[in-house]
């Protein structure tokens, strides 16, 4: 069987059975977008990198065996923990044949910038979803740098990438506002003669910067401009991956939802540039508090409790999108059980994630009898009951979580088909979910 057909055959489906509620104090597997950054940043250090929390999913662990492919040797991951011997800026292999980067967007993105820099040639693949997406959005700001990345027709994986191309900085106004895009010309800036700048539509997520700096390299800012000076060098050192905040958004919806319900999620990533669905989830009436604020490497960390809550529908700032970005898959959910009507606009990025998240997740909802109506750029969505149905999630982890927690307030069964993705953020989902009081079966598939 070829890899399409494996990807396209897989069969892990969830019942979310109606009803429950949820308890308990937990931490979620780790940050994937630290995570990636952790091996990549680790991987170019001067140096040993000893990384803890690391999450052991399969789209972190794609971005892993390339480095190891590019003879970095990483010892782990033993429990959410690495060990990775920096090799250097310059120290990279070339790998014996193509990398696979599964259904990861991020590895994909964040190498092109990376191996455009490097000496030797390189070609990155992916699954039929990941080779689906749009990769233009890199390689031509790439190409600006005096970078060769060479897409398919459509724009598409696999990339092919030739070494030995002189870089040199740029100055990059992004047309959308995307920190894959943003941390793929930073790392192809390490490389690059000059200076390398770009200024982002709105705030996207800045563990990149952050983790630069706390490797010592330095970042220059700018009038909301971000950039790098190629030449300098990064120091290894220790990593402490928070958990996830997009994978206790799950959580932090289903308790919302379900009524008697208390949850504390421990140790979460609360950046700021990541806690939109914290500030909407407020605003809808959600029960939410931090406590047990604290820096670790850099990233700012909290429990955070909440209980069940009336959810009321709103209209959701501008702002706010890229902040939530990966999580309006379950933000629809909690808007589904609210009173009234919520409005999403300004969200078109998500037509291009690991599925067409507006029209999945209309397309379930509908399915479910909720008064969901797509629109071009998001989603507007009537409160009401949810009833049971089968749904597919496209093969796309967050959609299939999501309708998971949507089971807290059906009034019958929600089958949810081609759920094996899970394992791409959230390994052990299910089992997590099931010990806090989700009612929900996994059959078929690797669980
Ligand atoms: C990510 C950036 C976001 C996000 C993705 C992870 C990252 O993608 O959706 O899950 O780690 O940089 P975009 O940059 O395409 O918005």
């Amino acid at each position: 069987m070829n890899q399409v057909n494996q990807h396209e055959t897989a069969g892990l489906r969830f019942t979310a059975n109606p009803g429950g509620e949820l308890h308990g104090r937990f931490r979620v597997p780790g940050d994937k977008s630290i995570s990636h950054r952790s091996v990549m940043l680790g991987s170019l250090a001067d140096g040993t990198t000893a990384v803890s929390g690391f999450l052991e999913g399969a789209d972190a662990l794609a971005t892993l065996n390339a480095f190891r492919a590019m003879g970095v040797q990483i010892d782990g991951p033993d429990a959410g923990r690495l060990r990775i011997r920096g090799v250097g800026l310059h120290g990279l292999q070339a790998p014996a044949g193509p990398m696979d980067m599964g259904n990861s967007g991020t590895s994909m993105r964040l190498l092109a910038g990376l191996l455009a820099g490097q000496a030797f040639d390189s070609e990155l693949t992916g699954d039929p979803s990941l080779s689906r997406r749009p990769m233009r959005r890199v390689t031509d700001p790439l190409a600006l740098m005096g970078a060769s990345v060479e897409t398919t027709e459509q724009g598409t994986a696999p990339l092919r990438i030739r070494g030995g191309q002189p870089l040199r900085g740029i100055r990059y106004d992004m047309p959308m506002a995307s920190a894959q895009v943003k941390s793929s010309l930073l790392l192809a800036g390490l490389y690059a003669e000059g200076e390398t700048w770009v200024r982002e539509p709105a705030v996207t997520r800045d563990h990149t910067e952050r983790m630069l700096e706390g490797f010592g390299y330095p970042v220059l800012r700018q009038q909301g401009w971000v950039g790098v000076a190629g030449g300098h060098a990064l120091r290894g050192g220790d990593i402490d991956v928070p958990a996830d905040i997009s994978s206790a958004a799950f959580f932090l919806v289903g308790a919302s939802i379900a009524s008697g319900s208390e949850v504390v999620l421990e140790h979460v990533g609360v950046n700021p540039t990541r806690t939109g669905v914290l500030d909407i989830l407020s605003l809808m009436g959600a029960d939410i508090e931090l406590r047990n604020r604290k820096t670790v490497g850099g990233e700012p960390v909290a429990d955070i409790r909440v209980h069940a809550a009336r959810l009321r529908g709103i209209e959701i700032p501008a702002r706010m999108v890229p902040l939530a970005i990966d999580e309006f898959p379950v933000l629809f959910i909690a808007a589904a059980c609210a009173e009234g009507t919520t409005v999403l606009r300004g969200a078109e990025e998500l037509r291009v994630k690991e599925s067409d998240r507006i029209a999945v997740m209309a397309e379930g909802l509908q399915t479910l009898g909720v008064d969901a109506r797509p629109t071009d750029d998001g989603m507007v969505i009537k409160g009401g009951p949810i009833g049971g149905g089968t749904v597919h999630s496209h093969h796309d982890h967050r959609i299939a979580m999501s309708f998971a927690m949507a089971g807290l307030r059906a009034s019958a069964p929600i089958e949810i088909l081609d759920c094996d993705n899970v394992v791409t953020s959230f390994p052990g989902f299910a089992r997590l979910a099931r010990r806090s009081g989700l009612r929900l079966d996994a059959t078929g598939g690797a669980q």
